[in-house]
C-alpha cells in the first residue's frame, strides 16, 4: 500500500488535502493525524473492519481499546451512555484538550473499537486539524497513537512515517504536537474517578473541578499482582531501540555514576548516550548527550521526551542513561512514560555511588596505608572495600616503621603490608580515590585513564578543609602522631559525608 503524505495548512492545497483525508476515513481507510498530545491513527469509530485494520497496522494486541475522538459535545451521546453529571464540568474545563474519559459504551460502538470492553474512552482533541478532520469525515474517529505498538508515540509526521509507511492509507503532516505526551485518562465508571494514565491535566487540576480523584496504583510501580485498568498500560511501551536506564539521586552523584558508565562502556566497545536536563548537561562527558529541557519546566520536558527517545534510534548508542525527574504534577506523567520506556530499570546513584575507597600516595607506604587502616577500623554504615596504593611503586616497600608504630600505639596492627602500585584495573564505576596532596591527585589523573576529576579527590578538600594533611616524612615520631590525629579527624568528617550520601 502506498501511504499518502498530506501536508495540511491554511492554503487551498492544504485544505484540499484535509478533504482527501476525510474521504479516506469515510471510505473505511486509516489516516494518521495530528492532535495536541501525539499523532493518532484514525478510522471511523463505528466501522469494526476499519478498527481491526488499526490493530493490524500497529501490531497492537486486540484487547487494547482505542480512544474515540469527538469534535462537538453532542457527539458524546453517540459514543457513550449513562453519562454522569460531572462530565459537564469536566468538558467545560478541559475540552477540547488532553483529557480522555472512560464511560459506559453506547450500543453503536462496535466491540472491536473498545477491545471487547463494555466501556469506551472518549476525548475531544484541541488541535484544529484533528477537529476539522472529525467534522469533515462526518464520523467519530477511533484512534490510538500512530506508532508501531511498543514504540514511543509520534509527535511529528515523520515519526509516523518511519513506523507505519506502507501500512496505512495516509499521514497528515501539520507540524509538531504541542503537548507531546498522551492525554490523561480518567475512568468515570467507578465510584471515585480514577486516573488510569497521567498526563498534563493533573490530579490536582481534576480535583479542583470534580472533587476526589484516585490514581491507579500501577502508574509508577511494577507489580505483577496489580492489573492496570487501562489495558494499554500493561505493555512495555515507548521504548527506544537502545537499553534505557534511569539514574536517580543527588545530581553530582548521578553525573559521577553516569560518566563512569560511559567510560566503562567505551572500554568494552559500546556507545552510551545521555538524556539530561539543561541544568546538569555540563556535568556529562559522552558521545551523545541530549538535553530534554529545563528540569523546572515540566511542559518542555513532556514536549521533548518522545522526540528525543526517537532521535536516539538514529544514533548507534547501545545504552541510554536518563536523569530522573520529580514526579509531582506533570512530572508524574513524565516519569510514568520514562519508567515504561526503561522497563523500570532504575539505579539509585546515591546508593550505587561508592563501594571501593582507595587512598593513594607517592609510594604507598606512609600516609595512604595509615588512612586505609584508620578508616577500616571505624564504624561505617556500609561495607566499603578500602585499599591503599602508591602512584609509583618500584618495589613492594613495607610499611614505614614510624607509621607502623603510631598505628600500633592506637591499637591498629597492619601485618605484612607491602606497597602496591595504583593501576587502572583498581578503578571501576564505584571507586573513589583520595590523595593527601593536590600534586598526587593531578599525577593520578594524568597517568591513569580511569581516574578523573569526578572520582579522584584530595581528602582534605573533599571534606571541606582548607589545609592538606601534612607530610611527616623525616620527622619525629611525635610528628607522625600528629599526622595520625589529623587523618583520623578528616576521616570522621568523611564518614559523615559518606553516610549522608546513602
Ligand atoms: O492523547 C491521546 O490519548 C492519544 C491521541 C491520539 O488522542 N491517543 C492515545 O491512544 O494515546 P493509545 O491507544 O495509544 O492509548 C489509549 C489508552 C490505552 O492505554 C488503552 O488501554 C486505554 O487508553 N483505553 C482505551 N479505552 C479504554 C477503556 N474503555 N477502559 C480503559 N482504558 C481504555
Ligand atoms: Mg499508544
Amino acid at each position: 500500500m502506498e501511504t499518502l503524505l498530506l501536508k495540511v495548512d491554511e492554503s487551498d492545497e492544504g485544505q484540499a488535502a484535509l478533504d482527501i483525508a476525510a474521504q479516506i476515513i469515510k471510505d473505511g481507510g486509516l489516516v494518521a493525524f495530528p492532535t495536541e498530545t501525539v499523532y493518532g491513527l484514525g478510522c471511523d469509530a463505528m466501522n469494526s473492519r476499519s478498527a481491526r485494520k488499526i490493530y493490524r497496522a500497529k501490531g497492537r494486541p486486540s484487547d487494547n481499546p482505542l480512544i474515540v475522538h469527538i469534535a462537538e459535545l453532542y457527539q458524546l451521546n453517540e459514543a457513550a451512555e449513562e453519562i454522569p453529571e460531572c462530565v459537564n464540568a469536566l468538558a467545560e474545563n478541559f475540552w477540547p484538550g488532553p483529557l480522555t474519559i472512560i464511560l459506559k459504551k453506547s450500543k453503536s460502538i462496535p466491540r472491536h473499537t473498545t477491545g471487547g470492553l463494555s466501556t469506551v474512552a472518549v476525548r475531544m482533541p484541541a488541535d484544529d486539524v484533528a477537529r476539522e478532520l472529525i467534522i469533515r469525515s462526518e464520523c467519530l474517529i477511533a484512534a490510538p497513537s500512530a506508532n508501531v505498538s511498543g514504540r514511543p508515540s509520534p509527535t511529528e509526521a515523520m515519526h509516523v512515517y518511519n513506523d507505519l509507511e506502507g501500512r496505512i492509507d495516509a499521514i497528515i503532516d501539520a507540524g509538531t504536537s504541542a503537548v507531546g505526551l498522551e492525554s490523561t485518562i480518567l475512568d468515570l465508571t467507578s465510584d471515585v474517578p480514577v486516573i488510569l494514565r497521567p498526563g498534563v491535566i493533573t490530579r490536582e487540576m481534576l480535583e479542583q473541578v470534580i472533587g476526589r480523584v484516585d490514581i491507579d496504583t500501577s502508574i509508577l510501580k511494577v507489580d505483577d499482582k496489580v492489573k492496570p485498568k487501562a489495558p494499554g498500560m500493561k505493555y512495555r511501551h515507548y521504548a527506544p531501540n537502545a537499553n534505557l536506564i534511569i539514574v536517580e539521586g543527588d545530581p553530582s552523584k548521578v553525573a559521577t555514576y553516569i560518566n563512569s558508565q560511559v567510560r566503562e562502556g567505551k572500554e568494552s566497545g559500546s556507545t552510551v548516550g545521555i538524556i539530561a536536563s539543561d541544568e546538569n548537561i555540563k556535568r556529562y562527558k559522552a558521545d551523545v548527550i541530549k538535553s530534554i529541557g529545563s528540569a523546572e519546566d515540566e511542559r518542555e520536558i513532556a514536549h521533548n521526551l518522545y522526540g528525543i527517545l526517537r532521535e536516539f534510534d538514529e544514533t548507534d548508542v547501545d545504552k541510554i542513561y536518563a536523569e530522573s525527574f520529580n514526579n509531582e504534577g506533570i512530572g508524574l506523567a513524565i516519569m510514568n512514560r520514562l519508567l515504561k520506556a526503561a522497563g523500570h530499570q532504575v539505579v539509585n546513584a546515591d546508593k550505587e555511588a561508592i563501594t571501593r575507597i582507595i587512598f593513594a600516595g607517592k609510594n604507598g607506604s606512609s600516609r595512604s596505608p595509615m588512612a586505609a587502616a584508620i578508616l577500616d577500623n571505624m564504624e561505617l554504615d556500609k561495607n566499603y572495600e578500602i585499599l591503599s596504593r602508591g602512584i609509583l611503586v618500584q618495589f613492594p616497600e613495607p610499611l614505614n616503621p614510624k607509621i607502623e608504630a603510631v598505628l600500633s600505639s592506637n591499637g591498629i596492627e597492619m601485618e605484612d603490608y607491602h606497597a602496591v602500585e595504583l593501576k587502572d584495573e583498581d578503578i571501576n564505576s564505584t571507586t573513589i580515590i583520595f590523595t593527601m596532596e593536590e600534586s598526587h591527585r593531578n599525577r593520578i589523573i594524568d597517568k591513569l585513564s580511569r581516574a578523573n576529576e569526578d572520582n579522584t579527590f584530595v581528602l582534605s578538600s573533599y571534606v571541606g578543609n582548607e589545609l592538606e594533611i601534612p607530610d611527616p616524612y623525616g620527622g619525629s615520631l611525635q610528628l607522625y602522631g600528629l599526622c595520625y590525629e589529623s587523618i583520623k579527624k578528616t576521616l570522621e568528617d568523611l564518614v559523615n559525608i559518606l553516610d549522608q550520601k546513602r
